[in-house]
């Protein structure tokens, strides 16, 4: 049988992109990556103000098996970097199997992308109840109503438990559940890379070390 040909995108072969939106030299780089991480970020979200902190977290699943998946950065706090989302997840399983995890981010715009490795920490409740408190009401009410990563029946099926929890918060403050909260990633290795002309791309790695945080180049 004859494979299956997917010729309306034969194109992308064909598809290039100069880079020339800047440069990344080691005199330019703060001592503190995170205070790096946070000029790159600010001139992200000038870009983007809505995606700019998306960012791709990846996992590993206890049978080996890595995984990924978009969250948004939420804070730079404690340390390292704060997201939200459901303990119960795969992603929640996955983190409590192996605390190592990768983030990832790519702003196109600027041609720009950041990689973080390191380790996954709860982050203090009190933070957690905080941060559920100031999200919109239906966002609260899905928290109770998504297991999230768990399959369900059909689409009908959601809608009802999200209108069952409705209902009952209908009046009430929706406390933060139990199993929804944030975590924190403590960074180890970051790396600023920044797309320059010819494919010599410049890349800036921080290592954290006894002696506080080393940098160094690496090759494109
Ligand atoms: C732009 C964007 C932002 C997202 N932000 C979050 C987030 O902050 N927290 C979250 O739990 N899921 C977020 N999601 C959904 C996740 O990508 C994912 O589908 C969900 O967390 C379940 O992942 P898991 O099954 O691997 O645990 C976002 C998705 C997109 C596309």
């Amino acid at each position: 049988m004859k494979e299956k040909e997917f010729t309306s995108i034969n194109h992308i072969q064909t598809i290039r992109k100069d880079f020339n939106e800047g440069i990344l030299m080691e005199e330019q780089c703060e001592r503190d990556p995170m205070e790096l991480f946070e000029r790159w970020l600010c001139a992200a979200l000038e870009k983007d103000s809505h995606f700019a902190n998306a960012m791709t977290l990846c996992t590993v699943a206890e049978d080996s098996m890595p995984d990924c998946r978009t969250v948004l950065l939420r804070d730079i706090s404690y340390s390292g970097f704060t997201f939200y989302t459901n303990y119960n997840s795969a992603k929640g399983k996955q983190i409590e199997h192996n605390s190592k995890a990768c983030l990832l981010f790519f702003w196109k715009e600027l041609q720009r992308q950041v990689k973080i490795q390191g380790e996954i920490r709860f982050l203090p409740e009190v933070e957690s109840d905080k941060y559920f408190a100031s999200r919109p009401f239906e966002s609260q009410v899905g928290a109770w109503a998504s297991q999230q990563s768990k399959p369900v029946k059909d689409r009908q099926t959601l809608d009802e438990a999200f209108e069952r929890e409705l209902k009952k918060y209908s009046n009430t403050k929706v406390p933060r559940p139990e199993h929804w909260g944030g975590y924190v990633l403590l960074p180890k290795n970051l790396e600023f890379w920044q797309g320059r002309t010819g494919r010599l791309h410049d890349r800036i790695k921080y290592s954290h070390g006894e002696k506080g945080w080393k940098m160094e180049r690496l090759m494109p």
